[in-house]
């Protein structure tokens, strides 16, 4: 239940907050409502702790990394066999379902709108959502099924992304029989000075929790129990912004299961030891994604006696997971990153700034910090060629972008 407005302005003060309720009388009805909603909402000593980790420096000293073992799709030789069998009798029997993250901002791309409805320049103008659509169910038709689709949304871009479903017939799904809508949650931005910032339209400004926000949002909206609803034992959780997603895999699967893991991964080799990505391995004996920022030179370049890299599997955001590991690890908080970004809001004379360089932090949870909630993880290396086609920045940047996500898209299906 929502608090009252004395209750409301007791907490501002004790937090420093009182300027959020500046522009309150301005409100029309609705809005005040909305305001008080948020504030009532609010875990102001989360808010303030996260803002005060920002002014630290991480610390990592002590935890003990090492490599975490991989297999290589390509070198199964007869074990592939095996693992594709038992992948494909599960997804016959319906136990797998999708999910797409698509709660991104996706500030680095700069499109105007959800990044699924961006178009990569294919001469058929398929948006990212239709690419996706299209190879879940050319998969799906294999096997005689239709895999429940599930799309992560935030509140920033929901009710976008589902009318442009609408307008595109859902791509031949049904909403709400075999295609879900759910929204994950968000956190309130705050300024250098750790006060929160006020939205254009009166409110807080809040931003999507990252996508580690995933799971808590899957249990909550209740998708964790309509997937049990329909069967469903495994999840392929991926992003929406890599065209060349495989989001039905039954060697994955087949593996996932054979070996008795609760989460599989894919990865991909590392381009160069330096290469700025996060990698699969152990902390403290579980597994974990370390960033490239974290580790050394030394440990970047160290390679085993076959002379592979030994942090060289890059996590690429294509993870299984079973549904009883999704429940895990919704019941455990993930810890909050923040980023330093550019963002609107309103001054405490009610003027809109807009800030040409970044001015605010944005608090975020990582998927693969749950990694840790399970005992083992299996990582299968897949090739880039095939399964990666990143749409990350503008055309500008030159890499991971849409003409060259695009001549990906159009090698792998021999468009032309
Ligand atoms: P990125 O980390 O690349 O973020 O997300 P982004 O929002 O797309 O782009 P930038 O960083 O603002 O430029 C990887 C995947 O995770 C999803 C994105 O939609 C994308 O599919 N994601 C990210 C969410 O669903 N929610 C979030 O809060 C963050």
């Amino acid at each position: 239940m929502d608090k009252n407005l004395d209750e409301i302005k007791y907490e501002l003060k004790k937090y420093g907050q009182e300027h959020l309720l500046n522009h309150y009388d301005n409100l029309d009805e609705n809005k005040k409502k909305e305001l008080i909603h948020q504030l009532s909402n609010i875990d102001f000593e989360l808010i303030n702790s996260l803002y005060a980790n920002t002014k630290k420096e991480a610390n990592n000293e002590k935890d003990k990394i090492e490599p975490i073992e991989f297999l290589d799709k390509y070198k199964l030789n007869e074990e592939y066999k095996n693992y594709e069998a038992i992948g494909k009798k599960a997804i016959k029997e319906g136990k797998l379902a999708a999910v797409t993250m698509a709660g991104g901002q996706g500030t680095r791309l700069g499109h105007n709108g959800p990044k699924g409805t961006y178009d990569i320049g294919l001469d058929s103008h398929k948006s990212l959502f239709e690419l996706l659509a299209d190879g879940i169910k050319e998969e799906a038709k294999k096997y005689d099924v239709i895999i429940p689709w599930f799309i992560m949304t935030s509140r920033e871009n929901n009710e976008e992304t589902i009318k442009f479903f609408e307008k595109n017939k859902f791509f031949g799904y049904q909403k709400d029989k075999n295609l879900f809508f759910f929204m994950q949650g968000q956190l309130p931005m705050v300024d250098t000075e750790g006060k929160i910032l006020i939205n254009e339209d009166g409110l807080v400004k809040e931003a999507a929790d990252g996508h580690g926000g995933i799971y808590e949002a899957l249990v909550k909206n209740g998708m964790v129990a309509k997937m049990e609803e329909l069967g469903v034992e495994w999840v392929f959780i991926g992003g929406v912004d890599n065209c060349l997603v495989k989001m039905v895999d039954p060697v994955l699967m087949g593996i996932a299961i054979d070996k008795k893991v609760s989460v599989a991964g894919k990865s991909l080799v590392k381009a160069n030891p330096h290469e700025k990505v996060g990698v699969f391995c152990k902390k403290n004996g579980k597994p974990y994604v370390i960033e490239y920022s974290e580790i050394t030179d030394e440990m970047a370049e160290a390679t085993d006696e076959n002379g592979e890299l030994l942090y060289g599997e890059s996590h690429i955001l294509c993870n299984l997971f079973s549904l009883d590991a999704i429940k895990r690890m919704g019941a455990n908080p993930l810890p909050y990153h923040s980023a330093y970004k550019k963002a609107k809001y309103i001054d405490r004379d009610g003027n809109l700034v807009v800030p040409d360089s970044p001015n605010a932090y944005k608090f975020e949870a990582f998927l693969f910090d749950a990694f840790g909630a399970v005992d083992d993880l299996a990582v299968l290396r897949v090739r880039r060629e095939e399964e990666f086609a990143p749409v990350k920045n503008a055309d500008s940047a030159g890499v991971d972008c849409p003409s060259t996500a695009r001549k990906l898209y159009e090698d792998f299906y021999k468009l032309k």
